[in-house]
């Protein structure tokens, strides 16, 4: 193992390979580099946003190999090998080179699932994983999906509206058609 700088001296460093957003990485990274950190500032993947880093708010949640996971709680080196997928990779191929935004970000648009923006990227990739999980939630399944995220400034009523709104733009497999429910229609 090697060392890069005078400020990392004596901490052995290890060769990491990421899957991100469909991407190949290969980075060289300390033991104990959080994925969170590693995704912001090795990858410049500064969508994942870090607000607790103690696992409680949900801000920093990553789909790891599909499943949820909060990369502040994640040793980069753990997830050697591993497909990450962040926030940035939720948009759809439109053929335009920034795509455009998948069911769930388009749902959080149509329905005001945001003020300050900090914790959305946690919520777009959990309500994503939930609803592969469960495409047609009730209004009870799609707030215990939320339960585990933190918002500070929207309330959630509007973020549930936005998950209910999202099983119905996923279902029909089009963002922006005519047959989804009301962003404004959904349950309370
Ligand atoms: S920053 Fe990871 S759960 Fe809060
Ligand atoms: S929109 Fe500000 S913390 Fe959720």
């Amino acid at each position: 193992m090697s060392t890069t700088s005078t400020d990392q001296a004596a901490e052995p460093t290890y060769d990491v390979r990421l899957v991100v957003n469909g991407t190949p990485h290969e980075v060289r990274l300390p033991a104990r580099r959080l994925l969170s950190d590693a995704l912001r500032h090795d990858l410049g993947l500064t969508g994942t946003h870090v607000g607790c880093e103690h696992g409680v708010c949900g801000a920093c949640t990553v789909l790891l190999d599909g499943a949820p996971a909060r990369s502040c709680l994640v040793l980069a080196v753990s997830a050697d090998g591993a497909e990450v997928t962040t926030v940035e990779g939720l948009t759809e191929d439109d053929g335009t080179p920034q795509g455009r935004l998948g069911p769930v970000q388009q749902a959080f648009v149509d329905c005001h699932g945001l003020q300050c923006g900090f914790c959305t990227p946690g919520f777009l990739t959990t309500i994503t994983a939930g609803l592969r999980d469960n495409p047609d939630p009730t209004h009870d399944e799609a707030r215990e999906m939320v339960a585990g995220n933190l918002c500070r400034c929207t309330g959630y009523q509007n973020i549930v509206k936005a998950v209910e709104r999202a099983a119905d733009l996923a279902g029909r497999g089009r963002p922006d058609g005519d047959d989804a429910r009301p962003a404004d229609g959904g349950a309370a």
